[in-house]
This record gives C-alpha cells, sequence and structure tokens, in this order.
C-alpha cells in the first residue's frame, strides 16, 4: 500500500507526474470536476485545527469527482479512545484514502500500518510534506526556467528563519535533500535542527546537506526564497512568551529580505501574524507569495491523491 507521509514516499517518476498533473489541474481547472477519484469516498480526520488543509483537501476532492468525509476527534469513537488498530482497519472497509492531521509523527505511521487505503499526512509535529510539495510548484511556477522540480529547484538557495527545529524546516531539509536546494536555517541555538531530522536523513539514505546558523543576514544572503513560520505551533503556547523573545532577531523584515537577491520572494505557509516572524511590510511587498502557495496546496494535493489512488490499482 503507497502512502504519502514523507516528501520521499514517492518515487522519481512518481514525483514527476504528480508534478506534471499538479500543474495540469491548475490549468484547466474549469473543466472540474473531473472523473480521477469517481465513486470514491475519502476520509479526513483532523486531530487539530486547519483552515488552508482542510479546504483545499475537501474542495479538491469533490473537483476529482469523490465525496469527502469529515471526521474528528469529538464525533467519532477515536475521541473516546478505540484503538489507532480497529479504526484504521474498520475505515479501510469505507473508505478509498485517508488524510490525516495530527500531533505525532507515530500517529499517522500507526494509521498507515494497518490501514488498507492509502493515507497521507495533513501535518504532523515532524513534517507538513502537502505544503512542501505546493511550495515548490509555487517556486517553479515563479522563477519560471522549469516545471520538473529536479530541473527548476536544483541549487535554488531557500532560507528558513525562526523555529529551525519545527516540522516546517524539518520538511524543507528533505526537499533540499530530494531536489538538490541549498537549504539554509537560521534561528536561536535552543531551536537548531533536531537530531530526529538528522537521523531520518540517514535511514532513507538522503543526504544531509543543510547549513544552520545564527547569523539571519548571513543565511539570507544571494537567497532565492526567505521562508519563515509561526513561532509558536499549535501545542506550544504555555512557550509563547519564551518563544517570542528568543526568536525576536529571526523577523523577516525588509532589511532583511534586502539581503537576498532582487528578484527573491518571501513565504510562509500561513497562517501568519503580523509584526511577529514577519514584518507588514514585507507581507504586502510584491515579493509576499503566500497566497499562491495557499492556492497550490488545493492543486498539488488534487496530484497527490490522484497519483496514490493510480498507485494503488494497478
Ligand atoms: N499551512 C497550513 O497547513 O494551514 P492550515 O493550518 O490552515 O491548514
Amino acid at each position: 500500500m503507497k502512502h504519502f507521509l514523507e516528501e520521499n514516499n514517492l518515487g522519481k517518476e512518481e514525483i514527476l507526474s504528480v508534478f506534471k498533473n499538479a500543474f495540469e489541474y491548475k490549468k484547466n481547472r474549469a473543466l472540474r470536476p473531473t472523473q480521477d477519484l469517481m465513486g470514491q469516498s475519502w476520509g479526513m480526520l483532523f486531530y487539530k485545527n486547519s483552515t488552508r488543509t482542510k479546504v483545499s483537501f475537501e474542495v479538491g476532492i469533490r473537483e476529482l469527482g469523490g465525496d469527502p468525509v469529515l471526521l474528528d476527534l469529538s464525533s467519532t469513537q477515536i475521541g473516546r479512545g478505540e484503538s489507532i488498530e480497529d479504526t484504521a482497519k474498520v475505515l479501510s472497509r469505507f473508505l478509498d484514502g485517508l488524510i490525516i492531521r495530527a500531533h505525532g509523527h507515530e500517529i499517522i505511521k500507526e494509521f498507515a500500518q494497518y490501514a488498507e487505503i492509502p493515507v497521507i499526512n495533513a501535518l504532523t509535529d515532524f513534517l507538513h510534506p502537502c505544503q512542501i510539495y505546493a511550495d515548490c510548484m509555487t517556486i517553479l511556477e515563479k522563477t519560471g526556467s522549469s516545471l520538473n522540480p529536479y530541473n527548476g529547484l536544483k541549487g535554488k538557495k531557500l532560507a528558513f528563519f525562526g523555529d529551525t527545529s519545527c516540522n516546517m524546516a524539518n520538511s524543507w531539509i528533505l526537499a533540499g535533500a530530494l531536489w538538490d536546494m541549498d537549504i539554509w536555517l537560521s534561528g536561536p541555538e535552543e531551536f537548531k535542527p533536531s537530531p530526529e531530522i538528522e537521523t531520518f536523513c540517514k535511514n532513507a539514505n538522503l543526504p544531509i546537506r543543510w547549513k544552520y546558523t545564527q547569523d539571519c543576514k548571513e543565511a539570507a544572503q544571494n537567497a532565492d526564497i526567505l521562508y519563515t513560520d509561526v513561532w509558536v505551533s499549535m501545542g506550544y503556547e504555555k512557550e509563547e512568551n519564551d518563544r517570542k523573545e528568543k526568536m525576536a532577531r529571526y523577523q523577516v523584515t525588509q532589511d532583511l529580505l534586502n539581503q537576498a537577491k532582487e528578484n527573491s520572494f518571501f513565504m510562509h505557509c500561513m497562517p501568519t501574524h503580523s509584526g511577529e516572524e514577519v514584518t507588514q511590510e514585507v507581507l504586502s511587498s510584491p515579493r509576499s507569495i503566500l497566497y499562491d502557495q495557499a492556492e497550490n496546496r488545493l492543486h498539488m494535493q488534487k496530484a497527490i491523491m490522484k497519483q496514490l489512488s493510480q498507485n494503488n490499482i494497478s
């Protein structure tokens, strides 16, 4: 059974096909609905809040001709302690695919272990692969050299600021390894890249090529993309004041953006906190492409679902 839990779960040919289809879906959106998931029902299980992921998956399933089934903890037996094994096995008898957002990465891994249908990671504390694929689509679209990630992303310098041990930073590390990008991570020592991502790369035979620095200007120098995420992710609210104080000097400002290439872009997976991880000036600048990133979630996830659905039929 093919799942999409981590960026490297697809092979090269599958990745090429996913990116090609995502661009096709975007170009031909007026032709919706397609037949790609016709007659299928896909579950969406969210342990955590979401706007972009939830809506883009729900709309995406409909646009592929399928039916989304929304699940949460409070209205199912999962919230009352039913085991993941039983839940995954039972849902596999009803559904054709399952999209899950959870805190622990081990939760979706356990679902994938027992599910007889494809499972897609819609964010865990460790990784956010759907976001990264959509972001890479956006970079290819904006930089215009190629729509093939292996050609168009190679050598691009992306600098990530703030909590460099978070799921987005981990996912950029994997993107850098897959597509030969030059990934720089800049944040406080306490939030430097976690040993888990290094172990993950080693176990997956992925090259370890990111650079970490506490000097945000060094990271931004000559970058193609500046990227940041919220300083206080879901689940870390108790540490809010401490995190804000420690990360303040990693705020993405116009001054920092000026260190990057003249034609560089600012990206953020959203939701944003204007005045915290990024200034309003940067958010409002023409170099900010976050709404394109958000839109591309829809097209990319449709392509991922199509790919998994095809894989599991053949
Ligand atoms: N970027 C992202 O995953 O947004 P949501 O939390 O709103 O889904």
